[in-house]
């Protein structure tokens, strides 16, 4: 395993939640009801998966050391952006489901910052995973790769965080309307 694995694997698990996503936007845009707190759980884990644990690995470590060889750097840049639209999204959908939850009707906009978020979700991805090739094929050492994934083996350790974000994953696929 590399680190440049570990990130695919992560992405394995966001294109689970995408599908999450995708018959949720559906679901409420075809005026069906979602629990609120099904939508909750799944902007917790577009903070707390995607944003703090898989951004993290990214930003703090996988793209500084591709670009410690001075390669790749406006693909990274193209792809911080993108992490801080995605983080803009999530921020209306906490206002937006807030809002709902205080008894307004804000369905059709929790709806589509969903559509929005699928929509850079599956964009991104592509673009990142063709940036991991690349990354694999022309820039980090054999050892580089070692040292990050034990890093992030290690953060992994210490914290349950993931495997609580997985479980929420599979809760969220489990319910009625996501099947
Ligand atoms: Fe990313
Ligand atoms: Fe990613």
């Amino acid at each position: 395993m590399s680190a440049t694995d570990i990130l695919r694997e992560d992405h394995r698990q966001i294109h689970r939640l995408d599908k999450i996503i995708v018959r949720c936007h559906t679901e409420l845009s075809a005026g069906r009801d979602i629990p609120l707190n099904d939508i909750t759980r799944i902007v917790r884990v577009l903070e707390e998966f995607l944003d703090t644990i898989h951004y993290s690995r990214e930003e703090d470590s996988y793209f500084p050391c591709v670009a410690s060889y001075d390669h790749l750097r406006r693909e990274i840049r193209v792809l911080l952006i993108e992490h801080e639209f995605s983080r803009r999204v999530a921020a209306q959908l906490r206002k937006h489901l807030r809002r709902w939850h205080d008894g307004e009707d804000a369905r059709e906009p929790v709806a589509r910052y969903l559509r929005t978020y699928s929509i850079y979700l599956s964009d991104h991805m592509k673009k990142e995973e063709e940036f991991f090739d690349r990354a694999e094929a022309e820039t980090l050492s054999r050892e580089e790769e070692y040292e990050m994934y034990e890093q992030f083996r290690s953060v992994m350790a210490t914290s349950k965080k993931l495997d609580e974000m997985l479980a929420e994953i599979g809760y969220l696929e489990s319910r009625p309307w996501a099947r």
